[in-house]
């Protein structure tokens, strides 16, 4: 899964993983945060980045698509500007900003500020050995305390060709091992004759 399978994906339209409505687990845990700035590591166009600037968070997108970046601020009807910082083309507006770039190149100053994380498609968009990685990015770059929320799949390996791809939970325990976690939902439903759980973590790096 390369830059440029995400690349086409946007270009193409098929982006079957956007929701047109706030995810639910967002509407019900997002005001656990402490005041701040939210991360939205691989973020695409998604609206639960309104929902979290709603509860007064500034937000920080993170995305390779610039027809991602640009649609999420025109299809919302917020005015925004663009400009170019090293790697990056940062789309910004008053209390939300995108950088659409690679992840693996956010900034360290950008990291800096960053209070929580929220993680919805975006480990299990990644195949086993980025999804190492990129815990390891998350819990390397942000040094002072962090909270993370978190939603995953799991369904039995092989049943579905990802992305999404099944992350039990002894793996995310396992790459967020300086993380404290919890499972604060779970539920289970059938798709396509297969038994899939979409589960929800809180995780606090202290
Ligand atoms: C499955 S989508 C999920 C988007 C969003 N989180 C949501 O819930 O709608 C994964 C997104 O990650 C983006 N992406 C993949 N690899 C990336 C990377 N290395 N850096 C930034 N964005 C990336 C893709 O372009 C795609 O929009």
């Amino acid at each position: 899964m390369n830059e440029d399978f995400w690349i086409n994906k946007w270009q193409k339209g098929e982006i079957g993983f956007h929701q047109a409505k706030y995810h639910p687990a967002v509407e019900k845990f997002a005001a656990r945060f402490t005041p701040g700035t939210v991360l939205v590591p691989l973020c695409g166009k998604t609206l639960d980045m309104l929902y979290f600037s709603s509860l007064g968070q500034s937000v920080i997108g993170v995305e390779l698509s610039p027809i991602a970046c640009r649609d999420f601020f025109i299809e919302n009807g917020i005015k925004f500007t663009e400009k170019s910082v090293k790697d990056f083309v940062v789309f910004e507006s008053e209390s939300i900003t995108l950088w659409c770039g690679d992840f693996f190149k956010l900034p360290q100053d950008v990291w800096n500020s960053v209070t929580g994380i929220y993680d919805r498609a975006a480990l299990v968009a990644l195949p086993e050995d980025i999804r190492q990685k990129y815990a390891a990015e998350i819990t390397k770059r942000r040094v002072a305390p962090v909270e993370i929320l978190l939603i995953s799949f799991e369904y039995p390996q092989g049943s579905i060709q990802g992305p999404p791809f099944s992350v039990p939970e002894t793996e995310i325990r396992n790459i967020y091992k300086a993380f404290e976690s919890k499972l604060i939902q779970s539920e289970t439903e059938e798709v396509r004759s297969t038994l899939v759980t979409e589960s929800v973590y809180w995780l606090h790096k202290p």
